[in-house]
């Protein structure tokens, strides 16, 4: 199956939204907003590829088991591989596993279906073999496992500390319900997972209609994987010199794990390739 087969019935031209849809490349989009929830500056804003740097970067200071990052629906995978290649010492240790998952194609073929510097990017980053994949139906992932680069086995069930999902399961999936508590199966009172907001609001239909999602629906299924999995729903930045700041995601927050906490990133974080 090609890429331009599994897009097509989805969105039409996938060349024309490869940066926003199908890279699964989020450096350039931001993860804070005013109060108000009005836009900040880009140059004072922070991408949302660095604040999961900056979180993965805090866990990996004091766990007792290996952190796993996953991106869900992660396509072609290219923050997921940025920061794998970020943390490649810890990745190569079995500290860090990063993980993508997508409904059914692997990160190679959706390669193909990017355009210009990030196709190359992404192609080289492949190559190198940090990241694991898991391109099968979703409800089965929390019975898979992992091998580590030590030999080790290690369960997802419970086991993922952060879980980002844009343009994922909550806007796409025919029936995101059963697929959002799959999810919740995925994480501990030590996760984050955090979902962009709009996709609370603006679904896909697989026959190409673009439809608003019930968000009280998906803010339900929400409240029932925070209560079942021990975790509290995260609406603006608790800790640091943004604290306070509204947040482009919703975040469902592990008791167990550390506030969020976002740091500014010395000079700033790109906006666009
Ligand atoms: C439009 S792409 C988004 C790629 C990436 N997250 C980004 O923002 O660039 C949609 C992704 O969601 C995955 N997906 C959609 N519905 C799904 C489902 N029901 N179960 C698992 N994955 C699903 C697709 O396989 C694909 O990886």
């Amino acid at each position: 199956m090609t890429i331009y087969e599994v897009v097509n019935p989805c969105v039409g031209d996938p060349y024309q939204l490869q940066y926003q849809s199908y890279s699964g490349g989020y450096r350039d989009m931001r993860i804070l907003q005013n109060k108000d929830g009005t836009q900040l500056p880009d140059a004072e804003n922070v991408g949302v590829q660095d604040f999961i740097g900056q979180r993965l970067g805090a866990l990996l200071q004091n766990s007792n088991h290996p952190v796993v990052f996953m991106d869900v629906g992660g396509a072609a995978g290219l923050s997921a591989m940025r920061l794998a290649k970020q943390y490649e010492t810890e990745v190569r240790d079995s500290k860090l596993a990063v993980v993508v998952t997508s409904a059914n194609l692997p990160i190679d073929e959706y390669i193909k279906g990017l355009r210009g510097s990030w196709a190359d990017e992404a192609a080289a980053l492949n190559q190198e073999g940090l990241v694991h994949q898991k391109h099968t139906d979703f409800t089965s992932i929390p019975d898979t496992s992992i091998s580590l680069p030590d030999g080790t086995t290690y369960d997802l069930r419970e086991g993922v500390d952060v879980v980002h999902e844009r343009l994922s399961l909550t806007a796409w999936a025919p029936n995101f319900a059963p697929a959002l508590l799959t999810l919740g199966e995925l994480l501990s009172s030590n996760s984050l997972y955090m979902v962009r907001r709009k996709d609370m609001t603006e679904g896909h239909n697989l026959d190409g209609q673009f439809r608003m999602r019930p968000v009280w629906a998906v803010g339900t299924t929400q409240a029932v994987v925070a209560d079942s999995r021990g975790l509290e729903i995260i609406d603006h930045c608790e800790e640091g010199p943004y604290s306070g700041y509204g947040l482009t995601y919703r975040m469902l927050r592990g008791l167990d794990t550390a506030p969020v906490h976002i740091e500014p990133v010395p000079g700033g974080t790109p906006w666009k390739p």
